[in-house]
């Protein structure tokens, strides 16, 4: 029989986006390690059967299950939330990973691309899950923002219903990423007194997949620099698991620390905005 010290997180229930590979694959790896039962939403199954394996062989058969999500279409969001509530477990860490840096484009629910899935995608599938992780309670929700947050110079409404402007798509990441700490520090007001708690952080600059739109030469060369993907997923297991973190919350976190996230992450203003816009858009 496992213990309680050794199964820390047993009894417990996690839902992680985009846990294929990279950041998401080692936290779902980790939380099934630990105990929880795990819910990996990704976009495809075939390349999720590897990580299913590896946590299948880690943790036992029934450790792990697969939902199908696209964060860039809502319908395929509604759906995963559908299949996940219809299951009638209970949600005590929803795991806000997936993300993409350097595409353009448009999402197919009409938004800039990363705003669309980084943000738009974020955004539904949590209010979608909310119920059922408020009636879970202690319960947390942590979203994987960026640095790249403090480069955004702010939300341009009328350009995120648009397709991509920039040639890098850079600065349309960064500003995906400030509306994730902008969500994860409002979500933390409103949900105040409930028992749910959230977090939003930098993993480091991990050598994922997130850099395969960058041109091959430039690639290998950038990534010999980079933390490995196991490191990467220490400050979102920290915020997910650490017992110290249960008195805060709608903190930015780097290096398993609160940091000060930019200016623009801090304005309670811009955050009702973004909500504001966000709560309309998904209706
Ligand atoms: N790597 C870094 O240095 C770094 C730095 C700061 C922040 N981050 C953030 O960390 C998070 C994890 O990134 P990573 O570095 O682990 O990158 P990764 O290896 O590229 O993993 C990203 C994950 O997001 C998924 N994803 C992308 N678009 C999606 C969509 N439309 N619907 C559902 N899932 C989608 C990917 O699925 P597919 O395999 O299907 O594409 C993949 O599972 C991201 O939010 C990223 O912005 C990374």
């Amino acid at each position: 029989m496992s213990s309680k010290l050794e199964k820390p997180l047993a009894g417990r229930v996690a839902l992680v986006t985009g846990a294929n590979t990279g950041i998401g694959r080692v936290t779902a790896r980790e939380l099934a390690r630990q105990g929880a039962q795990v819910f990996i939403a990704t976009r495809s199954k075939e390349r999720t059967e590897d990580a299913l394996d590896e946590i299948r062989a880690l943790a036992g058969p029934t450790a792990v299950e697969w939902l199908e999500l696209d964060l860039g279409d809502f319908a395929s969001i509604r759906k995963c939330a559908e299949q996940f509530l219809a299951r009638g477990t209970a949600l005590h860490l929803l795991i806000n990973n997936a993300g993409l840096a350097g595409a353009r484009g448009m999402s197919e629910s009409g938004f800039e691309l990363a705003f669309g899935v980084n943000h738009m995608g974020t955004f539904l599938l949590t209010s979608l899950l909310l119920d059922r992780i408020k009636s879970s309670a202690p319960a947390r929700i942590v979203t994987v923002a960026s640095r790249a947050h403090y480069r955004s110079t702010g939300i341009d409404w009328q350009a995120v219903r648009a397709k991509t402007a920039s040639r890098t798509a850079l600065p349309e990441y960064s500003t995906s990423k400030l509306a994730n700490v902008l969500f994860s520090a409002e979500l933390g007001r409103r949900l105040a007194g409930t028992g749910v708690t959230t977090y939003s952080l930098h993993p480091g600059v991990v050598a994922s997949d997130v850099w395969r739109h960058v041109p091959w030469p430039l690639r290998p060369l950038m990534k010999l620099g980079m933390i490995s993907t196991e490191e990467g997923a220490q400050t979102t297991l920290h915020c997910a698991t650490s017992a110290a973190l249960a008195g805060q919350s709608g903190l930015y976190y780097d290096e398993s620390r609160p940091k000060e996230p930019g200016r623009l992450a801090r304005d309670p203003a811009l955050a009702g905005e973004l909500w504001t816009r966000s709560e309309q858009w998904i209706r």
